[in-house]
C-alpha cells in the first residue's frame, strides 16, 4: 500500500471545508446529502467541524464493481428529507468520470431545491466525461485507483484513515 494523502493532511482540508460551509450557509439550514457509502467517513470528520444547524440525509448509489466501472449508476436507498426549497450540499468521496454525480443532480433538481452545492473530498479531473462544478473541492488526484477514509476496492480498505493505492497501481 502506498499512502497517497496522509490522515494530518486530510484533516486540516476537511476543517478548511467544514469552515467555509459555516460562513456560507449561516442562518440557512442546509441539508446535507451524504453520498454512500464512500463518503461516510468525509462526512462525518466534516460534520465535526460544521458549528451551525444543519440537517443530514443520506443516499446510496452503486456504479462500480470493483475497480472498473459499470457505466450504469443505481440508485439504492433514497433520500427521506423534503428538499424543495431548502438548501443542498451534496458530499461525495471522489468524483471520477461525473456520471454518479450527474446521475443524482438530475435526479434531485427535479425536485426543486433553492439551491444545490457540491462537495467532494477528492477530485480525479482527467477521467472526467461530464462536466461538473465543484462548490467544495479537497483535492485533486491523478488518475489511480484508490482506497481509504471510506473509499473502497471491493468493499474493502474503507476502514484505512489515510488515502493510499493498493500495489502503486
Ligand atoms: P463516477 O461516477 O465515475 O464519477 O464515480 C464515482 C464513484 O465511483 C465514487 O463515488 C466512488 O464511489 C467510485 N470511485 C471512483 N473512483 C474511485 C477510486 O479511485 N476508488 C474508489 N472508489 C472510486
Ligand atoms: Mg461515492
Amino acid at each position: 500500500m502506498h499512502i497517497l494523502i496522509k490522515e494530518e493532511t486530510i484533516l486540516q482540508k476537511v476543517k478548511e471545508i467544514g469552515q467555509k460551509i459555516n460562513d456560507d450557509y449561516q442562518n440557512k439550514n442546509p441539508i446535507i446529502i451524504g453520498v454512500l457509502k464512500g463518503s461516510f467517513m468525509f462526512l462525518s470528520d466534516l460534520l465535526k467541524e460544521i458549528n451551525i444547524p444543519v440537517e443530514v440525509d443520506f443516499v446510496s448509489v452503486s456504479s462500480y464493481d470493483g475497480k472498473k466501472s459499470s457505466g450504469e449508476v443505481k440508485l439504492g436507498q433514497d433520500i427521506s428529507s423534503d428538499i424543495t426549497d431548502r438548501d443542498i450540499i451534496v458530499v461525495e468521496d471522489i468524483v471520477d468520470t461525473g456520471c454518479t454525480l450527474r446521475f443524482l443532480l438530475d435526479r434531485f433538481s427535479e425536485l426543486k431545491p433553492r439551491s444545490v452545492a457540491i462537495c467532494s473530498l477528492l477530485n480525479k479531473r482527467d477521467a472526467r466525461q461530464v462536466d461538473i462544478h465543484f462548490t467544495y473541492l479537497g483535492f485533486n488526484i491523478p488518475r489511480v485507483f484508490v482506497v481509504g477514509y471510506g473509499l473502497d476496492q471491493s468493499n474493502k480498505y474503507r476502514n484505512l484513515n489515510f488515502i493510499g493505492v493498493v500495489n502503486g497501481k
